[in-house]
């Protein structure tokens, strides 16, 4: 199983990622920091660039062995906008998607289209039935995005809050490849 490592829907590019790109991550990471520091227990003030090295290194490791398939995100000019991936941590037959957007990009749509795209291209992929969201109830703009492409709730867990803004209740959304696009 090995989805394309580069997907083109126009306003919105994904790619699989580089090491080129480590300081254009710190800076969007840093500048994120207030919205993802409550839901994302990676993201800390000591963010910096060795901490982007690690992930685009432990992202070229995962795609490599299948276990993660993670990409930058860009737009049709070819600015860097952000991260999204595919990850198998949920088991078989399903991928979860998660996704963080820089500030300067929030707001126009992208990552509905890039949740739309990436879901697309996961339900091709041999043996993935489902695809799947989790973010805490708390975390509105994750909801709005996963609603906005067409994902359903299919169940809440409760887990451990590991960051701040976390309330410990989870919401699973799902989107399945008998439900058509
Ligand atoms: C989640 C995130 C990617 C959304 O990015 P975005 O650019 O706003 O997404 P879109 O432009 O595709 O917008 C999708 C919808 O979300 C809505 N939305 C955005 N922020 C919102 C908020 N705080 N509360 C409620 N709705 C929100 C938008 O209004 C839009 O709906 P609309 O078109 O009907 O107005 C971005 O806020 C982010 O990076 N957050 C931090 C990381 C994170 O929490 N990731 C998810 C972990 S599970």
């Amino acid at each position: 199983m090995e989805p394309p490592e580069m997907i083109n829907v126009g306003d919105v590019v994904l790619k699989r990622w580089e090491p080129a790109w480590a300081d254009h991550a710190t800076m969007a990471v840093r500048e994120l920091l207030p919205e993802l520091k409550p839901f994302l227990p990676w993201a800390t003030d000591a963010y910096d660039v060795e901490a982007s090295r690690a992930f685009i290194e432990m992202s070229i490791a995962n795609w490599d062995n299948g276990t993660a398939f993670n990409y930058g995100i860009f737009t049709g000019a070819g600015d860097f906008a952000g991260g999204i991936g595919l990850m198998t941590r949920m088991g078989p037959g399903v991928l979860e998607i998660g996704y963080w957007m820089r500030t300067a990009f929030t707001g126009r749509g992208y990552m509905t289209t890039a949740v739309e795209a990436l879901t697309r291209v996961a339900l091709t992929l041999p043996g993935i039935e489902r695809v799947a969201i989790r973010h805490d109830v708390a975390n509105a703009a994750s909801a709005a995005v996963a609603a906005k492409a067409g994902f359903v709730e299919a169940g809440r867990v409760q887990s451990e809050p590991e960051a701040p803004g976390e309330t410990g209740t989870e919401i699973i959304s799902e989107r399945r490849a008998t439900q058509g696009f």
